[in-house]
């Protein structure tokens, strides 16, 4: 009987289950749902949508004080409290671990027995001090303190102790289940800039909750029950500001930002610069919060792009207590586009807290982009500190040393009675680990150029090497700061060739004429200089014609500058549209995208662990002064671990270039490259970006839009007009049909980028003996008998996936065998002695 029934529930109710756990995610059921309402017993209310009962089942200890007030109070759960003159326990029974909020309403009232205004009380939870000897500061406002527990025990005992000759109240109590993904483990800590891991093992107290340039939101439009409050009374300098809003419907939200994140109220009301393209071009928006300067905080900042009118147009600039705590944030490179919400979680600590939390956005000074800068939503939340406590230091309030000594004391002891023995061993667990894991996780998540140590001539005058505080073997050539400050007009503005996240690339001259790229690290952006320095050693050992070289660096003063070879004609997709530069013809494009994927099936496999470029695209694939095609940046790239074929990491890349599966299972493999790869491909052939927003919609994605095309056999219609007549219908064919495999849905079925590499060769192949019957036709108009026989293009549609066999056109044709068969090949196998 009992094997029926689990039968019965793993058959009917485990589909059930699963079939709960994918519905939209902002349709959350909290799974414990306590809302208690803690006057006399009576009827339930109906607050803001939501029912409190009495809950005197859950108070552990007899007691029948209360007060009742017959004023006008703001809500019906301030219309009475539970009082209680000794120690009283509220104990849940909870269905689920994890995080729940914990919310406790007061609001002080009087009567002839009490004035709840007189009261000191601490509450507590488990072993989590909530409040220390508080007392109520304004009698004609309720209180709301509000918390993210993370439950370990599936008993909470919510304790309220009185202080000697007082007594402690409560109005309502809220303790309820957080969704799993609203706390994330991973925030960067402020300064110095760094991963901060182990957010899920705190505590937290929501002390702000702002919704910047927005109205209030209620529990009501907001499922999670949250209170966001406008950001009016917190702004500095008003007239700096503008608020700006969108239709809430406009919001765009994705699988990990959903409305549980944030209620859609939030992200469609924003603070933007006042007039920023007309007065003083540069100023800062600011903010200024109260906090208990004794505590570290965690900062989640909301944003979604609402103003711009383009993607890649705001870059902007986000500060914490004058520290930068987001460099040239651009949004479009993190969101899937315009009105896509994004947030970040930034750790301060106490440290950095002199005098509140000031918070600041400001644009990007370079002449880049809308000068303008955005802040849509703020969460403060205060950190439990180490002793477990969300409220006062025991004793530090008294102020002397010894009394705070002696209130850690009590602290642990109070730890220890209430059973957090397992707490404290987590406690010292997750201080131990933190580091070894930062370590662990940041090794290749940056910025880097691809390097190698280039020309030897660059390399003889290894000069500072002993100020540099890592092994510069094989590193290149080091440079001084003050010889890129000299090449690079002390890195003046107008010699700036670039701008990214990170920082800037600057055009330099070095060696009285040696024109180089210089690109200078933001000294506070996520990158630390020890991830520097473990990159420049990875990515050193890396050398192949096409990417693109390092020449050498400088890590004085903690700089991290690299200096690379300058690619005189910039990137490719400048010379297929927008800048109106010459037209390339298609001979041209071929060997550019020829040479990129050389490059990209290098990273692939001439290394022993394999390297993901991450963001391969037009603007990353640079021409020297011959347009010879390099790739360059690999700005995201993460090497794919031993024994494993892919990378389990949070989706980055560029939109429009973004592998569908990647996106969805966020595991990366080389074949995410290969579908951006795919996409390159169709812009090198349509000229046209990978998204245009302006177009109409069945158009926006030239993916989607020329593979259309492509099905109906109809591809030559939507191709760059600059080919026509000079493009062979079956180089063409081939290259599309390359393309086309490149972006199939799933990875497996997509072609390894040498398999791409031999379809391009074979569509050279094809180019070339087009090109020349064609010019034979023209010396010689009769003669066409022979120009059908030398190019037979093999009847197989489906590409090559056998890396390692032979490459076999027709026997007939040994041009085609000889060149897109052994030559391709042969170049693989003397990579590494490049
Ligand atoms: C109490 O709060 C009200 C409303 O926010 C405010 O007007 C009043 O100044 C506050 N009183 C004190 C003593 O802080
Ligand atoms: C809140 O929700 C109610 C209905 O549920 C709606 O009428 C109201 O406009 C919403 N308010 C805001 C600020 O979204
Ligand atoms: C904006 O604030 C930051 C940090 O306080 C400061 O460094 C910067 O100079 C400010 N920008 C302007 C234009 O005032
Ligand atoms: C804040 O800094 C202090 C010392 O600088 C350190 O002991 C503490 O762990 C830091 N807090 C956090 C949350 O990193």
């Amino acid at each position: 009987m009992a094997i029926l029934l689990v039968l019965f529930y793993i058959f009917v109710c485990c589909p059930v289950v699963i079939i709960a756990s994918s519905t939209p995610a902002d349709t959350f059921r909290a799974e414990d749902n306590f809302l208690i309402n803690c006057g006399p017993d009576s009827k339930p209310e109906l607050i803001e949508g939501r029912t409190f009962k009495t809950g005197s089942e859950y108070l552990k200890t007899k007691s029948d004080s209360q007060i009742t007030c017959s004023d006008n109070v703001p809500s019906p759960i301030y219309k009475s409290a539970k009082v209680f003159p000794e120690e009283a326990t509220y104990s849940f029974t909870l269905k689920q671990p994890g995080y729940h909020w914990l919310r406790l309403h007061f609001y002080a009232m009087k009567d002839d027995k009490y004035d709840l205004h007189q009261s000191t009380f601490s509450v507590s939870a488990n072993e989590i001090v909530l409040l220390h000897n508080f007392k109520i500061n304004n009698n004609s406002v309720p209180t709301l303190k509000e918390y993210l527990i993370n439950m370990k025990d599936p008993t909470l005992n919510l304790k309220f102790s009185p202080m000697k000759d007082s007594f402690a109240f409560i109005n309502a109590i809220e303790v309820v289940s957080v969704p799993n993904n609203l706390v994330n483990d991973e925030g960067s800590a402020l300064f110095p800039v760094n991963k901060f891991s182990g957010l899920t093992e705190q505590n937290y107290q929501v002390v702000y909750r702002l919704n910047m340039g927005g109205p209030l939101i209620t529990p009501r439009n907001d499922t999670l029950g949250r209170i966001w409050i406008p950001d009016d009374n917190y702004l500095e300098e008003k007239n700096f500001a503008k608020a700006t809003s969108i239709a809430p419907d406009g919001v765009h939200y994705s699988k990990s930002i959903t409305p549980l994140i944030a209620p859609p109220m939030v992200y469609a009301t924003v603070i933007e610069m006042a007039d920023a393209n007309i007065k003083l071009p540069n100023f800062n928006v600011s903010w200024k919060l109260d906090v208990d300067k004794s505590f570290d905080y965690l900062l989640r900042m909301h944003f979604c792009d609402i103003v711009s009118k383009t993607a890649n147009s705001l870059y902007f600039n986000v500060y914490i207590n004058e520290k930068m705590a987001i460099s040239a944030l651009d949004l479009s490179a993190v969101t899937d586009g315009l009105a896509y919400p994004y947030y970040r979680d930034t750790v301060v600590n106490a440290s950095l807290i002199n005098d509140g939390l000031l918070i600041q956005i400001g644009p990007l000074n370079q002449g880049t982009g809308a000068v303008n800068a955005i802040l849509n939503g703020l969460e403060v939340m205060k950190m439990s500190n180490s002793v477990g406590s969300l409220d006062g230091e025991f004793g530090a309030e008294e102020g002397g040393l010894g009394m705070s000594q002696k209130g850690t004391v009590a602290a642990i002891g109070f730890v220890m009675m209430f059973g957090a023995f397992v707490g404290l061993g987590a406690m010292v667990y997750k201080w131990k680990k933190r580091p070894k894991d930062w370590q662990k996780r940041n090794s290749f998540s940056s910025w880097l150029l691809p390097l190698h140590a280039g020309d030897n001539s660059f390399l003889s005058k290894n000069s500072a090497s002993q100020k540099s505080n890592f092994n510069t073997s094989g590193l290149g050539r080091y440079f001084s700061l003050a010889e890129l400050q000299e090449a690079t007009k002390n890195f003046d503005s107008s010699e700036i060739i670039g701008v990214g996240g990170f920082g800037n690339v600057y055009l330099g001259t070095i060696d009285d004429g040696i024109k180089v790229a210089v690109k200078r690290g933001n000294p506070q952006s996520e990158q630390g200089i020890t991830e520097f320095q473990t990159e420049i050693q990875m990515l050193s050992k890396l050398r192949h014609r096409h990417l693109v070289s390092m020449i050498g660096y400088c890590d004085e003063n903690s700089e991290m500058i690299l200096v690379y070879e300058y690619m005189s004609n910039g990137p490719f997709r400048d010379h297929l549209y927008g800048k109106n530069l010459p037209p390339l013809s298609w001979k041209q494009r071929l060997e550019i995208c020829i040479g990129a994927a050389r490059g990209l099936h290098y990273l692939h496999t001439g290394t022993a662990q394999g390297i993901i470029h991450r963001d391969v695209k037009t603007t990353n694939i640079l021409l020297d002064d011959a347009f010879v095609a390099k790739v360059a940046d690999f700005g995201l790239s993460k090497d794919t671990p031993m024994g494993q074929n892919h990378v389990s990491t949070a989706v980055k890349g560029s939109f429009g270039y973004l592998d569908p599966e990647y996106f969805k299972r966020q595991q990366l493999t080389e074949k995410s490259d290969v579908y951006s790869f795919g996409v390159v491909l169709l812009e090198s052939l349509c000229a046209r970006p990978a998204i245009n927003p302006q177009l109409p919609r069945e158009q926006v994605n030239l993916a989607e839009w020329a593979m259309q095309w492509k099905r109906k056999d109809l591809l030559e219609k939507v191709i760059d007009p600059q080919l026509v007549g000079s493009i062979n219908p079956e180089s063409m064919k081939k290259f599309a049909e390359a393309a086309e495999k490149c972006l199939l849905e799933y990875g497996v079925d997509r072609p390894s980028m040498g398999d791409v590499l031999w379809n391009l060769e074979y569509a050279l192949q094809l180019q070339e003996a087009f090109t020349a019957r064609k010019s034979e036709d023209e010396t010689n108009p009769l003669n066409t008998a022979t120009t059908q026989t030398p190019i037979v293009v093999p009847s197989t549609t489906s590409l090559p996936t056998d890396n390692s066999r032979s490459v076999e056109g027709p026997a007939d044709v040994p041009t085609i065998n000889d060149h897109s068969g052994t030559a391709v090949f042969a170049q693989f196998q003397s990579l590494d002695g490049r």
